[in-house]
């Protein structure tokens, strides 16, 4: 953790802390303390100071690193957060931290995107109150295996959705859903020499508190929008950190080998699995039922014929049920 964490932390005490004690702490000057103190100050956080030292009192700014790096309890995702007001794309900002060397676990959230991407080349509308991140992986895997990550992301983003108390479930193969309707997309990037992946980068987009005016109107009814769903306001640093927990968990178990763990979670809250369902790939488009998950994450769709098909890039569009 950051100087700046560790003194924030000792300030979070419901006890007035001196600057003394704080620079013997952290082996630093006392006006270094001083320095990190003004800087949290900037940052939103009210911090009273007397002759017997400094008090936290509140928190009143907007979300910062810290306001998420200290909600965190993780192995390695978010060892890094960096949180910014305005970006184009909090992919692009993260995948040219990974060209830098940027560290697997780097996170970068952003309150507002003015050029989102979403799948397929298209737009990810992305006004003031949605959550957007993009999370940095460096897994030792094939490219080929890749899409493990969209599902274990998909997994992540659902648990988070339901420890808030909604019934998100997953749509094949990265849309979380709440009664059918999309409250969050995930888009993966990646990163590769012939048979090894360089990094990936997954990027999350949620309507937290997204006001729905402000989605395009073709998509504004087939979406959820999380705070509508419960009824208040969602508080982003929360939702971000809950979601990071989710990921991290299943991304060290599943780089210790059990990816058993994702697929048999993802199974459980799929909308996808046991439906008749339309698939587009740059090459193809067939009608058939989904009727499994491969071991590798593809989609296992039964065609008409009674021949299998595994399905691990495109677009699903589910028709009927089964
Ligand atoms: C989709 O089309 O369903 C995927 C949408 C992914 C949007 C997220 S928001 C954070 C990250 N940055 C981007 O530019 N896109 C992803």
């Amino acid at each position: 953790m950051s100087n700046r964490g560790r003194i924030f932390e000792l300030l979070d005490r419901e006890e007035v802390i001196s600057g003394e004690a704080i620079g013997e702490l952290l082996g630093i000057s006392r006006a270094a303390v001083w320095k990190h103190v003004e800087a949290l100050r900037e940052d939103g956080y009210e911090i009273l100071s007397s002759d017997e030292g400094y008090l936290l009192k509140g928190f009143s700014g907007e979300m910062n690193e810290l306001e998420i790096e200290r909600r965190l309890d993780t192995e390695v995702i978010g060892g890094d957060v960096v949180v910014l007001g305005t970006t184009a794309s909090t992919n692009e900002e993260l995948k040219s931290l990974a060209a830098e060397g940027a560290a697997e676990g780097t996170v970068v959230v952003a309150r507002r995107q003015v050029e989102g991407k979403g799948r397929i080349g298209k737009r990810w509308e992305s006004p003031e109150g949605g959550l957007y991140l993009s999370v940095l992986l460096r897994p030792r895997m094939a490219p080929t295996e890749a899409q493990k990550m969209t599902l274990l992301a998909g997994l992540a983003v659902a648990r988070a959705l339901r420890g808030l108390g909604v019934d998100a479930r997953i749509k094949w193969s990265n849309d979380v859903v709440i009664d059918g309707k999309k409250v969050c997309g995930v888009l993966t990037e990646m990163s590769a020499e012939e048979n090894a992946v360089d990094y990936i980068v997954i990027g999350i987009g949620i309507n937290a508190n997204t006001d729905p005016g402000e989605l395009p109107e073709e998509i504004r009814d087939d979406s959820a929008i999380l705070r509508d769903e419960l009824g208040g306001e969602i508080d982003l640093r929360e939702l971000a950190a809950s979601l990071l927990e989710e990921f991290d968990e299943l991304y060290v178990g599943t780089q210790d080998g059990n990816f058993e763990e994702v697929l048999t979670g993802w199974k459980e809250l799929s909308e996808t699995l046991g439906r008749e369902v339309l698939i587009e790939t740059r090459r193809d488009r067939f009608v058939g039922y989904a009727v499994g998950l491969s071991r590798d994450g593809a989609l296992v769709v039964e065609l008409p014929d009674g021949d299998f098909r595994r399905v691990t890039g495109g677009l699903c569009r589910h028709l009927d049920s089964y």
